[in-house]
């Protein structure tokens, strides 16, 4: 397992160990029983019909509250519930303004990428990403596409890096220290975030109503401790950054991989809407390509590959198990369970045989599948809050970079040399783990107007 995390094929053993009967297997590591399925019915036991026996777990809490702090990511029971509760009212439905943030922070990203020079596709969206989330949430931007200061990214990034190690090593793991120094890093933003938040100053009257109502200056004036708001600052700066940033890159380097696509889809915006102006909500809804283009990126690359969880009570698991994988498993209190979404979401016996490919068509005239054979948001108890504005950003910023750009290259450096790909006969990009599972090497693009 340590070896496939290595060398970015994590994904794959998960997938090959799993083709058992009954999808799922028990593992000892380190004197820990760790449980992987991707059987369909435990999973739906795991998230949503038992979901009160499985939770994050003590371990979990241990390893990732030194970032995540206590906050609705790493938390179950009774303070989860609150912590969900602080948060459910601000990001449930998509306001007005945050479209016109979005928009903002989409027309930065365009003017980064227009100095025709290669861009680390990933690196810059999630810059994109944590400007639009903190701008969203705190009512004030972190601003990083506009200042070469990337000390708070690099510290979440190797923050998140070694964490995902620790928890690898179970609770051996959470005896190995944090990474101290990223800590503080983040720390100290929150803690500016919370102590500089103001409805006075400079800003219109429009900028102070926005302001008043993000999650920070409700929170605020609801009187709600400063310990619990920044729980509640950390969880939406981590819930909202990375997956948008990995959905845009994947959904852009497959476009790039399939110019045939790409054509479709530059055809579809400008009968939709124009070939200039940024789109409306409605029309986002109404392109049926750009759609399927976000639907079958999630499926194919899954922004969370894998999700975990750790049995809080002794209980079962309603099958997997036996010589014919269909008696239930019996499941110790202190157990790990590893669900692997990426494995479900390509099931040849679900998808087809074509279950591997990305194809954006299989989504045409509002098909759909079983939802608990796609579910990129989850399902059940802990589904994620952000799901509605992550749709929306997704697409609207993926449609914004095709209007911007009328050519999107895939490069690569050699000897010194800026040379193009034919990025359709690469072979496919790996995925890597940590924390989030994103594409395991650079996606160097470069964007012509
Ligand atoms: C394409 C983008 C996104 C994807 C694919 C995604 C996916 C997910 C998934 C799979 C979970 C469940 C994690 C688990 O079971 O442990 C989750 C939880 C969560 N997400 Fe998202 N997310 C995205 C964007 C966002 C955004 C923009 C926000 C901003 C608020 C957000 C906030 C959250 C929160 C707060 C949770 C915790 C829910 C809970 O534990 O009750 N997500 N997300």
């Amino acid at each position: 397992m340590i070896q496939a995390r290595r060398t970015n094929t994590l994904l794959e053993w998960h997938r090959k160990i799993l083709n058992v009967p009954g999808q799922t297997v028990e593992l000892r590591m380190l004197g820990r029983i760790m449980i992987l399925t991707e059987n369909i019915e435990n999973v739906r036991a795991i998230m949503s019909t038992q979901s009160t026996c499985f939770g994050k777990g003590a371990t979990y809490h241990k390893i990732w509250s030194s970032f995540t702090r206590d906050s609705i990511l790493t938390t179950d029971g009774h303070a989860w519930h609150t912590n969900r509760s602080h948060l459910i009212a601000h990001t449930g439905k998509i306001r007005p303004t945050d479209y016109v943030v979005t928009k903002r922070h989409t027309q930065n990203l365009i003017r980064v990428l227009s100095d025709g020079k290669p861009h680390d596709t990933l690196n810059q969206l999630n810059r994109f990403a944590i400007d639009v989330v903190s701008d969203i949430f705190y009512g004030s931007s972190t601003n990083t596409l506009l200042t070469n200061d990337q000390s708070l990214r690099d510290a979440i990034q190797h923050h998140k890096n070694v964490n995902t190690w620790r928890l690898l090593f179970g609770k051996i793991g959470a005896w190995i220290p944090p990474d101290r120094k990223a800590c503080n890093v983040i720390d100290t933003y929150l803690d500016s975030v919370f102590h500089s938040f103001s409805l006075e100053g400079p800003d219109s009257p429009e900028e102070r109503d926005r302001k008043a109502q993000t999650l920070l200056g409700v929170l605020i004036a609801q009187g709600v401790p400063e310990k619990v708001l920044k729980d509640q600052l950390a969880a939406v700066l981590v819930g909202g950054r990375d997956s948008v940033a990995i959905i845009v890159t994947w959904a852009l380097y497959e476009l790039v991989r399939h110019p045939n696509i790409m054509r479709e889809l530059r055809a579809e915006i400008s009968t939709t809407h124009g070939k200039s102006d940024p789109p409306g909500p409605s029309e986002l809804e109404g392109m049926e390509l750009l759609n399927g283009i976000v639907q079958e990126t999630m499926r194919v690359h899954s922004s969370v590959g894998l999700n975990t969880r750790t049995a809080l009570k002794d209980c079962a698991l309603p099958t997997g198990g036996g010589p014919t994988g269909k008696s239930p498993i019996g499941v110790l209190a202190g157990t790990a369970l590893v669900m692997c979404l990426d494995s479900i979401q390509r099931r040849p016996d679900i998808y087809g045989p074509d279950a591997n490919e990305f194809r954006p068509h299989r989504w045409d005239n509002k098909w759909k599948p079983d939802p608990w054979t796609f579910f990129p948001f989850n399902l059940g108890t802990r589904t994620c809050l952000g799901k509605n504005l992550a749709v929306m950003e997704v697409k609207f910023v993926l449609c914004r970079l095709v209007q911007a750009f009328s050519s999107i290259e895939m490069v690569e450096h050699i000897g010194g040399e800026v040379v193009v790909v034919k990025a359709e006969e690469r072979e496919k990009m790996k995925t890597k783990l940590a924390f989030n599972t994103k594409p395991a090497e650079v996606v160097w693009l470069r964007f012509k107007k």
